[in-house]
């Protein structure tokens, strides 16, 4: 079918404003947005500036807003966006990361969130035996956080940002939590100054963004919410 990608484009040498521009391609209801957005990359217009690494879901390089919602672009099938001949699919980039160029954010301040989480195994303990051994109990109580691709989604989707800009992030609790329930872990209280501030997870107004459109299917509200129960039992 014909549809046209609406892309949201802005170089930071020579424009002001980020703008729209529409181009026009032949895609399968099967392709993939990212499909198409190389197919206007290759055969349109060369300097379109999009992040992808993997295409397949893996990296969270290619997050960016597809008809207003976060996606991932190799996730997201055109005819999950486009159902008809003629549609037009509307591409923007992530939300509260600095534009960086076209589909492009700055990363760093969402990494830095990363990594003031404490995203590690903090244990000074002496392993007893030769590993620390772990119940499939214990292993299931901090699954879901372990397939975090880090794609920033949440972070775009997370209505708190427009009102408390240092908020710490979903995902970057998300990714304290996968320590935190791991019951190898002893770094609760180091990653404590962080989460337990009004900008920390007690920001979080359970808006259910974040859950909405994470493309891992991670609870990433209900992992905030255990977070603070944890912060408030203080173990
Ligand atoms: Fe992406 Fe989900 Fe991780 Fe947020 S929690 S960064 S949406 S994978
Ligand atoms: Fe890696 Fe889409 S390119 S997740």
């Amino acid at each position: 079918m014909k549809i046209t990608l609406r892309i949201q484009r802005f170089d930071p040498e020579t424009d002001l404003e980020p703008h729209f521009e529409e181009y026009p391609v032949d895609a399968e209801g099967t392709d993939r947005i990212l499909d198409a957005l190389m197919d206007v990359k290759q055969n349109l217009d060369g300097s379109l500036a999009v992040r992808r690494s993997c295409a397949h879901g893996v990296c969270g390089s290619d997050a960016m807003r597809i008809n207003g919602k976060e996606a991932l672009a190799c996730k997201t099938l055109v005819r999950d966006v486009a159902d008809a001949d003629g549609a037009v699919v509307t591409l923007e980039p992530l939300r509260h990361l600095p534009l960086q160029r076209d589909l492009m954010v700055e990363q760093e301040a969402f990494f830095e969130r990363y990594r003031a989480a404490k995203p590690y195994l903090i244990n000074a303990e002496p392993v007893a035996e030769r590993e620390r051994i772990q119940s499939q109990e214990e292993r299931k109580a901090f699954d879901e956080p372990t397939s975090c691709i880090l794609c920033a989604s949440c972070y775009s989707a997370c209505p708190i940002f427009d009102e408390t800009p240092t908020y710490l992030g979903p995902a970057a609790i998300v990714q304290a939590a996968r320590f935190n329930f791991d019951s190898r872990d002893r770094g609760f209280g180091a990653r404590l100054p962080e989460l337990d501030r009004p900008d920390g997870v007690w920001a979080c107004l359970n808006h259910f963004e974040c859950t909405r459109v994470c493309p891992r299917g991670i609870k990433v509200t209900r992992n905030i919410n255990l977070t603070k129960q944890k912060i408030q039992k203080k173990v």
